[in-house]
């Protein structure tokens, strides 16, 4: 099946060509394609804040390209760059605090330059880890495509209605997305009839970008509003929720697109299972549960505004972004580790000891 998962590969929205950081702009998707060049750290702490990466897994990889970038400019003005570049840190984990992968991807750059210093070939390691960080978060979406459509066949043998939310498909990832991934493998399988997408207000990931990505697949997709979820769930046969995390944290609950939590809710009352695909970068075991999650809130103007034209009264819009799913209200969470059912604080750490399967 990998193979087959790795023929289907065709959205790419980040592009590291030696010199320079490419990003597909998904604020102007699927109406335009624009790439923007990132040469420095400030361009892609820019680019991650301004939303033109997102996704938790992008993002992560975005920042490490620009530590890669920061190094080269501290290198070559001399001095004690290795201690000037924690400022590049710092303003690349400030740009969207929220994605778990993005501490994790600058973690793992800053471990790699503790270990080396100023080393002569200091630059050539940080690139082959920040490289090496985008081809492993590939590789865990192949394994999670793989394994999450063994769990949708176990459960019921024929082809499916599933219901998603936000983007969590190859604009989001390195490679062949989380949950998309599997549903989009799941497709390949003939295990799916009919995907549901939620529009996400405001940002419109579900709209613009899900929407655009499976339909270029020719993956059968019907738009919805966030709100129509649960009468979807009573009334069109959906079997699976099937989302992404930005966060998950040591007892299994999770933090995702704001209408996460009520899909879940949702789910548990119509009796339908809910998956959550993310890589084991998503997880962050010194939370202990999702009250120890500064959640994200971003301007309450984004809500009045659709597209340039003015559709709110004039009042103050409360616009938090994300919410947290209790790991009470969720089946299974599908990392490249393996699988968690009835996720709780001992079976994380267990799958936490355990290495990547592929
Ligand atoms: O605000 P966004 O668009 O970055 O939110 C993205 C999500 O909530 C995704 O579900 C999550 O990052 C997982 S992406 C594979």
């Amino acid at each position: 099946m990998r193979d087959r998962l790795l023929a289907a590969e065709k959205v790419k929205s980040i592009d590291w060509r030696g010199e320079a950081l490419y990003l597909l702009d998904q604020r102007s998707l699927p109406f335009e394609e624009n790439w923007l060049a990132c040469a420095d750290a400030q361009g892609v702490a820019e680019a991650i804040r301004d939303a033109v990466v997102r996704g938790a897994p992008a993002i992560g990889i975005a920042a490490a390209y620009g530590v890669v970038l920061a190094a080269r400019e501290r290198k070559a003005a001399g001095g004690d760059w290795v201690a000037a570049l924690e400022d590049d840190f710092t303003l690349l984990a400030d740009s969207r605090p929220m994605a778990a992968n993005l501490t994790w991807a600058l973690n793992r750059m800053r471990d790699r330059l503790r270990r080396i210093q100023a080393s002569a070939d200091a630059l050539q390691v940080l690139e082959a880890e920040a490289v090496s960080i985008h081809e492993s978060d590939r590789e865990a979406n192949l394994t999670m495509a793989q394994l999450g459509v063994e769990l949708i066949r176990r459960h019921q043998g024929n082809a499916q209605a599933v219901l998603t939310h936000c983007n969590t498909g190859a604009l989001a990832t390195g490679g062949f997305g989380t949950a998309l991934g599997v549903i989009r493998a799941a497709w390949l399988d003939g295990m799916i009839e009919q995907v549901y997408a939620g529009e996400t207000r405001p940002w419109l990931q579900g709209s613009r970008l899900t929407a655009w990505e499976l339909e270029s697949e020719g993956i059968p997709v019907a738009l919805n509003v966030d709100s129509a979820a649960a009468h979807i769930m009573k009334t069109k046969g959906v079997t699976w929720v099937i989302v992404g995390a930005d966060i998950i944290t040591a007892n299994g609950d999770v933090a995702n697109r704001i209408g996460t939590y009520q899909l879940a809710v949702n789910a548990m009352h119509h009796g339908v299972r809910f998956m959550v695909v993310a890589p084991s970068a998503t997880i962050d075991m010194a939370l202990a549960s999702g009250e120890d999650i500064a959640l994200e809130e971003r301007d309450g103007s984004e809500l009045l505004d659709v597209g340039g034209v003015r559709v709110g009264a004039n009042v103050r819009g409360f616009n938090p972004v994300f919410d947290v799913t209790p790991a009470d209200l969720i089946d299974v969470i599908v990392t490249e580790k393996g699988i968690v059912e009835r996720p709780d604080a001992a079976k994380m750490a267990q799958l936490m000891c355990r290495k990547r399967l592929h």
